[in-house]
């Protein structure tokens, strides 16, 4: 909610009868939408339907900021072509998967600096050990990572992502739930340090699509090498599909759809009506698996049919991505500096 300076006509009353007043209403700012993603690989339908769709469709409910997390992306990806080429791609997939550069500022993380100034200042007031418990850092070191300061970090750059932008709702998949309560518990902590500076942001979850399984039944993730890539080739996403691991019931005999990646998946694309059939089918028996992979890839390579049309049709345009994450960058620019100043202000820099 904002202040606003209001001048109105006010005919009825008996003597300010036709004359102009002053007054303060009380009305509704836009909820400020943010989101980011790291350009550390290819784009799987874990992250399309865990944070991209979402995002996607908050895009008309208020002033969205969606960003390519180029350096968080750094704490784990050192091959500055790589990076590059990521970077560019993962704006490419998501203008072709519908974000509207009109509704939603599009930029790189590394466009915006001033949020590296911010993560400076919020580890100032972090406490060791509420990075410790991060469970996105455990798993990393448990996977073998090198235990780097900026991954040990990593929680305090996304809370300064979030926090320069004063943004209200962050969509993002279930497993990032924990960096938007840290952000919380950092913003409360310079709160009570500084003064009311920094606005609390809620984490906006989607519960349909809260964890989409990988092909071996694990989350999907790049980490696993079990991911369906977003825009892959005709001929690589099938080989994918088939290949999702399936217990040894025979073709004749039930199934439980329930503890199949196969009806999980097939659930995030196809209809009410279509869903419900499948689990009769599977339920009934006589049918194999292999035949139920064959149904899920044509309405998964159906689903993404205009997509891919988009994304041709901005690939034929070589410079749209640069101008539409130039703009995105002014855009996020601007919030950002009002914020800055106001930090930089109460902590006496
Ligand atoms: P990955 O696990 O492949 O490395 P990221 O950690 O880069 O994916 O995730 C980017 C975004 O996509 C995050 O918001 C994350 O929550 C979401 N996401 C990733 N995998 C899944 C999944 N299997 N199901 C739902 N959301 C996911
Ligand atoms: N950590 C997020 C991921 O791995 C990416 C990210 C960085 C992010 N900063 C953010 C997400 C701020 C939401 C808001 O997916």
């Amino acid at each position: 909610m904002r202040w606003f300076v209001t001048r109105r006509t006010c005919r009825s009353h008996p003597r300010l009868g036709g004359r102009y007043f002053l007054a303060y209403r009380w009305t509704p700012s836009p909820m400020r939408i943010l989101s980011g993603i790291q350009p550390s690989g290819v784009l799987h339908i874990g992250n399309y339907f865990g944070m991209m769709q979402p995002a996607i469709a908050l895009q008309s409910q208020g002033e969205a900021f969606y960003f390519i997390a180029d350096y968080h992306a750094l704490t784990t990806l050192h091959d500055p072509l790589a990076l590059r080429e990521n970077s560019r791609r993962v704006a490419l997939d998501f203008l072709a998967c519908g974000l509207d550069p009109a509704r939603a500022a599009l930029f790189r993380q590394s466009d915006v600096p001033q949020v590296t100034e911010l993560a400076w200042i919020l580890n100032t007031v972090t406490p060791m050990g509420l990075l410790e418990r991060a469970h996105s850092y455990k798993d990393k070191i448990a996977r073998g990572l090198a235990a780097s300061a900026g991954l040990f970090t990593y929680p305090t750059l996304m809370a300064a992502d979030i926090l320069i932008y004063d943004s209200d709702v962050v969509p993002v998949g279930r497993d990032q739930k924990q960096h938007v309560e840290i952000t919380r518990d950092l913003a409360i902590k310079m709160n009570e340090t500084y003064g009311q500076i920094l606005k609390l942001p809620e984490p906006r979850i989607s519960t349909a699509t809260a964890i989409v399984p990988g092909l071996d039944g694990q989350k999907m993730s790049k980490s696993y090498g079990n991911t369906i890539d977003l825009f892959g080739s005709e001929k690589e996403t099938q080989k994918r599909v088939m290949s999702i691991t399936t217990d040894s019931t025979p073709v004749e005999a039930p199934k439980n759809p329930d503890t199949s990646s196969i009806f999980q998946l097939y659930s995030l694309f196809a209809s009410p009506n279509e869903i419900a059939e499948m689990r009769a089918d599977f339920e009934k028996g006589g049918r194999g698996y292999g035949d139920f992979k064959k149904q899920l890839f044509a309405k998964l390579w159906d689903y993404f049919a205009p997509m891919r049309k988009r994304r041709e049709e901005i690939l034929a345009q070589p410079d749209y991505i640069n101008e539409v994450l130039a703009q995105g960058a002014a855009h996020a620019n601007a919030i950002a500096d009002v914020v800055m100043t106001r930090v930089r202000q109460a902590v006496g820099l």
